[in-house]
C-alpha cells in the first residue's frame, strides 16, 4: 500500500469508529484509535521548528519541596523526550537539594517510590534570579534585559514551539515568586501578546498549577495567540499538594514534606509512561482533569483550559517530546494513574512540614522549640493578616457589608480586576501598613482587587489600612523587607 491511499484508509476507519462510538469530541477521542504503526507514519520524527520550554518553580524554602520537586521531574521527563539543555530555561531557588532538612542530600524525588529527578537539571536562574522580571526577559528571548542567571533565553522563531510549565502558590491574579515582585495576571498576558506579535513561536502551550490559577488567563487571555493553556484549578478555588506526610501513598518516613503537588504529578506521571507521539493534549487534559478533580467533595480542583483549544488536538511529542522506551506503551484509560487517596492543600502544606518537625523532634530540644516556635509565628502571622483584611473591609463597607464585598466573585468570563495598577497600589498600600501578605496573605487578592472594581481611591485605603494595622504584626521572618512588596 502506497503512504497515499494509507493515509485515506485511515481516516475512514478513524471516522467510521468516531461515529460508531457516537463522539463529537472535535479535539481528542478520534485520535486514541490508531494502530502504533499508523500513528508512527502519521507523525513522524520531522517536526518543523524546535522545541522550547520554561520550567518554573515559584517558591523556596524546605516546606515548600514539591514546587522545584516538580520542576525537576519536569526537566527530566523533557530530556528523555529528546529536548536540548539549551532549549529548557529553567528556574529553581535551589535550596532544596542540599537543605539541611533534606534527608537524602543532593536528591530531590516527586514520588515516594521515585528516583532521584535532580541529577543533570542547569541552574540557569537560582536563588535571587528567580524573578518575574528574568521570565518575562527569557520568554521574549530579551539577553539585555536579564538581570543575573546564566543568560539563556527562548531564542525562538517562526515555526517553534514553546511549552511553559509553572508551579507555585498563588491567588487571585498573581503567581508568587521567591523574590518580589510576584507576577501578575496583566502583566504575563501582555508578555505573551507580545510574543506573539514578535512572531517568534508556531504555538505555546502553558501548563499553570497555583491555587485560583484560572483567575491568570480567565478573561484575559484573548483567543488567536496560538496559545493554548491549562490550570490546575478554576479562578477561585485551591489547587492541592500531594505525597504529604500521613497520607496514603505517603513519602518515606525521612521526609516531613510534601513530595508532589496533584495537577503537576497527574501531568508529569501520564507523560512518564506513554508514547507521547499517540497522546494529545487533549487526553492529557482530560485524566489530568479527572485525576485532579479526586473524585471527592473536600479536596481536588477543577483543571481548566484556557485561549485556543483547538490547539489541544497537537500531540504532546510537539511539544514534550517522547522518551523512546515509551516506545509501545499507546494512551489507553487503563494505564492512566490511579489518584493517590490523600492531598494538602496548597496554603496548608507549609503547616504540615512545622507540625511533622515538631512531632518528630526529641522532647525539649532546640530543633522541638524551634518547630513550635515556627508553628506559631505561621499561625499568628495567618490570624493577623485575615483579620487586618476583615477589619480593613469593615472600615471601607460597613460592619454588616464588608465581608461579602470582599469576598464577591466576579460571573465566570470576566476577569478579576479592571485596572491591574489599582490593584498593584492597594497591595503594595496594605503592605506599607501591615507588612507583608507572603505565601498565605496571596489569598486575599480578590479583596482588593474588589475594592478596586468599587472605585475605592487610594487615600481611603490607606486611611483604612493604617487604622486596621495600628503596628505591623508579625515577625521578622515574614517581612516585607526581606523579600521586597508583593507588588
Ligand atoms: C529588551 O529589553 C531592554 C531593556 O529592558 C529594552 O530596552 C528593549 O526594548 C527590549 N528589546 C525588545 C526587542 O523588546
Ligand atoms: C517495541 O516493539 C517492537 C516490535 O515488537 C520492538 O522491536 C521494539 O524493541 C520495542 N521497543 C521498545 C522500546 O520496547
Amino acid at each position: 500500500m502506497d503512504s497515499f491511499s494509507f493515509l485515506i484508509l485511515f481516516f475512514i476507519i478513524s471516522t467510521l469508529l468516531a461515529f460508531a462510538s457516537g463522539s463529537r469530541d472535535l479535539a481528542g477521542d478520534v485520535l486514541r484509535l490508531p494502530s502504533f504503526e499508523a500513528s508512527k507514519f502519521l507523525h513522524d520524527d520531522n517536526i518543523q521548528g524546535t522545541r522550547w520550554a520554561i520550567l518554573f518553580a515559584g517558591s523556596n524554602g524546605y516546606w515548600n519541596y514539591r514546587h522545584q520537586a516538580d520542576v525537576c521531574h519536569a526537566y527530566q521527563i523533557l530530556r528523555k523526550g529528546g529536548l536540548k539543555e539549551e532549549n529548557i530555561v529553567v528556574f529553581m531557588f535551589d535550596d532544596i537539594a542540599f537543605n539541611e532538612e533534606n534527608p537524602r542530600p543532593g536528591v530531590i524525588i516527586n514520588k515516594p517510590d521515585g528516583d532521584d529527578v535532580y541529577a543533570g537539571v542547569p541552574k540557569d536562574y537560582t536563588g535571587s534570579d528567580v524573578t518575574a522580571h528574568n521570565f518575562y526577559a527569557a520568554l521574549l528571548g530579551n539577553k539585555s534585559a536579564l538581570t543575573g542567571g546564566s543568560g539563556k533565553v527562548v531564542n525562538s522563531g517562526p515555526n517553534d514551539h514553546i511549552f511553559i510549565y509553572y508551579t507555585d502558590h498563588g491567588g487571585p491574579g498573581i503567581l508568587g515568586t521567591p523574590v518580589g515582585p510576584y507576577i501578575y495576571a496583566d502583566e504575563l498576558n501582555e508578555v505573551l501578546k507580545k510574543k506573539h506579535a514578535s512572531g517568534t513561536y508556531e504555538s505555546l502551550v502553558f501548563y499553570l498549577e497555583a491555587c485560583e490559577s484560572g483567575s491568570i488567563f480567565e478573561g484575559i487571555l484573548p483567543e488567536g495567540l496560538n496559545i493554548y493553556a491549562t490550570t490546575a484549578s478554576n479562578a477561585e478555588e485551591s489547587s492541592w499538594g500531594t505525597y504529604c506526610p500521613g497520607e496514603y501513598p505517603s513519602p518515606p518516613p525521612e521526609y516531613s514534606t510534601c513530595l508532589g503537588d496533584l495537577y503537576s504529578i497527574a501531568w508529569m506521571e501520564d507523560s512518564d509512561i506513554h508514547n507521547l507521539r499517540m497522546e494529545t493534549l487533549h487526553q492529557q487534559y482530560k485524566s489530568v482533569k479527572e485525576r485532579t478533580i479526586s473524585g471527592n467533595a473536600y479536596y481536588g480542583s477543577h483543571v481548566m483550559q484556557y485561549g485556543d483549544v483547538q490547539l489541544s488536538k497537537d500531540f504532546l511529542y510537539l511539544y514534550l517530546g517522547t522518551n523512546p522506551a515509551n516506545d509501545n506503551l499507546t494512551y489507553v484509560d487503563e494505564n492512566c494513574v490511579r489518584p493517590p487517596s490523600k492531598v494538602v492543600n496548597q496554603r496548608d502544606a507549609d503547616l504540615i512540614h512545622f507540625w511533622e518537625k515538631f512531632r518528630r523532634a526529641p522532647e525539649g530540644s532546640p530543633r522541638k522549640i524551634a518547630a513550635q516556635k515556627q508553628i506559631l509565628e505561621a499561625m499568628s502571622h495567618r490570624t493577623n493578616v485575615d483579620n487586618a483584611v476583615k477589619l480593613i473591609g469593615k472600615l471601607l463597607f460597613g460592619i454588616e457589608k464588608g465581608e461579602e464585598v470582599l469576598n464577591n466573585v466576579r460571573p465566570a468570563g470576566q476577569p478579576l480586576v479592571d485596572d491591574w495598577i489599582c490593584l498593584k497600589t492597594m497591595v503594595r498600600t496594605y503592605e506599607t501598613h501591615c507588612g507583608p501578605l507572603s505565601q498565605y496573605g496571596m489569598k486575599h487578592m480578590r479583596s482588593f482587587a474588589n475594592i478596586c472594581n468599587l472605585g475605592i481611591q487610594n487615600e481611603k485605603m490607606a486611611l483604612a489600612s493604617s487604622q486596621a494595622c495600628i503596628s505591623i504584626p508579625g515577625s521578622p521572618s515574614w517581612s516585607s523587607l526581606h523579600k521586597g512588596f508583593s507588588a
